[in-house]
């Protein structure tokens, strides 16, 4: 038995926003939720503007997004959208003012008492009093997939690893995917993040709540980012290129939002936490080892991946993550050792298809990195 669930409407295509207006505004005030350049740099903040200003749609930019935004960034947000009367969001970004404009829209709705810190946690129970604020998103990165999962991902100071919250209520209402926002991202970034999104369709396509839905979708996602490594390793990727990248990290997002991600991520996150390392950057550089253990389980549907992928064995596409992942960090054994303290806790331990301890989690950080 299985279910499936995805509320989020989806444009793509170019000039998306500009044509499908009436479904990016949601409300009669907006808080435009992005980071300091993305929602510039990309061209999307302008066509926002215009759909709004065309509307007569009052607008906030509040575009103070930190990478890997913290749990404090969200809480500020959520008053800065108060304190305008918003009453819907618009996420413009990469995962990070994405995944933002989720915890946002919570706390906006939710104001947590000043300096409440106990409070301002109640977001972790997913459960809320009132509805969070209605969003549209505007990735103009083709990875995280946030449009269409209910996953918010922050950074806890606290515990020094990021920590995500879910919730259906915070789905975006919808997402429009152009690829003219991410055809001019350098190419490092474009294959960060196309690696997140494989991963992301990796991990739900090998973990133990995938589906017959989700199956189908995942080996979709792989089939279209298969034929655009070359043009990832070597440059060149057209606008059309680049919006079926976006369709395709929809799609890992589509299947996360149903089975969850792996132990690729959470032993991902000290990486981006403690090396600064980037999010798709450090799933990469997991990937290849969690590919290994799971063949020795799942032999065909490792095989399935690697063929939607165009790859014959895992190790011709283990050579190709390292071509994309050019990494200079370095590792040392008490560094990978103390990491596993916090990741062996992880829920995503639970659904890896094979059994995951803790010395597991040292020898495959030790065979990735060392
Ligand atoms: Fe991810």
């Amino acid at each position: 038995m299985f279910t499936y669930y995805m509320p989020t409407r989806i444009y793509a295509g170019e000039n998306a926003v500009q044509k499908n207006a009436e479904a990016l505004v949601l409300g009669s005030r907006a808080m435009i939720v992005t980071g300091a350049h993305s929602g510039k740099k990309s061209g999307a903040l302008d066509d926002v503007l215009a759909v709004l200003q065309e509307k007569s749609i009052p607008a906030l930019v509040y575009d103070k997004i930190e990478n890997n935004p913290t749990i404090e960034s969200a809480v500020l947000g959520g008053r800065a959208a108060r304190e305008f009367g918003a009453d819907f969001l618009i996420g413009i970004g990469g995962g990070s003012p994405l995944d933002a404009a989720k915890a946002i829209a919570v706390y906006a709705a939710n104001p947590p008492a000043e300096g409440s810190d106990f409070e301002m946690m109640d977001i972790f129970k997913g459960t809320f009093r009132n509805a969070p604020l209605p969003m549209a998103a505007i990735p103009t990165t083709a990875g995280t997939g946030s449009e269409t999962t209910h996953y918010s991902i922050l950074t806890l100071h606290s515990i020094k690893n990021k920590q995500s919250f879910s919730s259906p209520l915070v789905f975006y209402k919808s997402a429009f995917l152009d690829g003219r926002y991410t055809v001019k991202l350098p190419l490092q970034v474009a294959r960060n993040t196309a690696v997140d999104a494989m991963s992301h369709l990796l991990e739900g396509f090998t973990d133990t709540r995938a589906s017959a839905a989700t199956d189908y979708i995942a080996l979709e996602g792989l089939r279209i980012i298969g034929p655009r490594l070359s043009k990832l390793k070597n440059g060149g990727l057209t606008t059309e290129d680049c919006t079926a990248l976006l369709w395709a990290a929809s799609l890992g997002g589509i299947v996360i939002a149903q089975t969850g991600t792996t132990i690729v991520h959470s032993m991902g996150y000290p990486l981006t936490y403690y090396k600064d390392i980037p999010h798709g950057m450090a799933n990469g550089l997991l990937l290849g080892e969690y590919l290994r253990r799971t063949a020795e389980v799942l032999p065909e549907k490792v095989n399935s991946a690697l063929s939607a992928l165009g790859f014959g064995t895992l190790s011709e596409y283990c050579m190709t993550l390292q071509e994309l992942l050019p990494c200079g960090e370095s590792f040392t054994k008490e560094e990978l050792e103390n990491w596993t303290e916090n990741t062996i806790k992880s829920k995503n331990v639970a659904i890896c298809p094979f059994p995951v301890t803790r010395a597991d989690e040292i020898d495959i950080f030790k065979a990735c990195l060392l």
